[in-house]
């Protein structure tokens, strides 16, 4: 086939991959061609402007490295990431909601005891932790794997701050007897998304602002569970209703109380007002999968 045009070269493009063996591969593909040719019948880009695009895609592949991922930020900021979290967890009753995993987790984080202070020294308020894990049903789950990661006081991860020796404000724990996890940090700060490369760029130039409500970031891990990836959020954030990245619902909103210098919840006493954050999760079982 030739004399392709602007209404026959849809049908032609996905005619070209009707020998795909893979069926997925071929349906993914055959939406792509049909949705992207819709998108530029629709937007009708001048060259310029497709040149602009190749350039943005360009440079967001070109920003990324193994401590900054541009495509997650460009799929955080349009939505896509919670969209595609959306499809897959659609939870059962008692399960906690999930939101985005974001730029800034670190695979084989440090692995500490219950109790551990995993701040690293960094100023802030301190603020103890307690995260108690279950299946959906109820159920406790003892020996869960709970990682943790937040910013600090000034709205960084620590691999934002190449001063830092060590990993800070993350860390991996394993839930006790009774199902649970504690540890001591400090309170995490609202903090922009990075916007110095092509994200932040799309964000100028239509006005949004890059901020993220404060939050704590959890992945939890247990046998015969879906993984949960989650942040808990700090009620009253100016930002709870505009995250950049569309990440906040309303059951992972919790208060994070202040209290006098005095003993905090596991017995050790804090010389400063600290600030607690308790946390029951509820893990989805996986599907297909005899529960003990
Ligand atoms: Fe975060």
């Amino acid at each position: 086939m030739r004399d392709f045009n602007e209404h026959n070269i849809t049908q032609a493009v996905i005619d070209r991959f009707a020998g795909t063996p893979d069926a997925r591969l071929k349906e993914i593909m055959n939406s792509l061609v049909t949705h992207l040719h819709d998108f530029v019948r629709d937007v009708e880009p001048s060259f310029a402007e497709w040149e602009t695009a190749i350039g943005f895609l360009t440079r967001t592949g070109q920003m990324c490295d193994d401590k900054r991922q541009e495509f997650i930020l460009l799929s955080d900021t349009l939505g896509v990431s919670m969209l595609v979290d959306a499809i897959n967890h659609r939870m059962p009753e008692g399960a906690t909601e999930t939101t985005v995993l974001g730029p800034f987790y670190v695979q084989g984080p440090p692995e500490f005891e219950n109790g551990a202070d995993i701040s690293g020294g960094l100023k802030g308020e301190m603020l103890f932790v307690e995260a108690r894990v279950a299946a959906a049903d109820g159920t406790p789950l003892v020996g869960a794997t709970v990682d943790v990661w937040q910013s600090d006081d000034d709205g960084f991860y620590d691999v934002q701050r190449p001063e830092l020796k060590d990993a800070a404000l993350r860390g991996r724990f394993k839930t006790n007897d009774a199902a649970k996890t504690w540890f001591r940090t400090i309170l995490p700060a609202a903090y922009p998304i990075p916007y110095d490369g092509p994200v932040g760029d799309m964000l100028r130039a239509t006005n949004r602002h890059p901020w993220r409500p404060a939050h704590v970031h959890f992945m939890i891990a247990a046998p015969g569970y879906e993984t949960l990836v989650t942040h808990v959020f700090v009620a009253g954030d100016q930002y709870l209703d505009s995250d950049a990245v569309f990440g906040v619902k309303n059951s992972l909103i919790s208060e994070f109380p202040e209290h006098p210098p005095g003993k905090m919840p596991d017995g050790v006493e804090s010389a400063t007002p600290w600030r607690e954050l308790t946390y029951n999760f509820g893990l989805k079982p996986l599907e297909g999968v005899e529960q003990r």
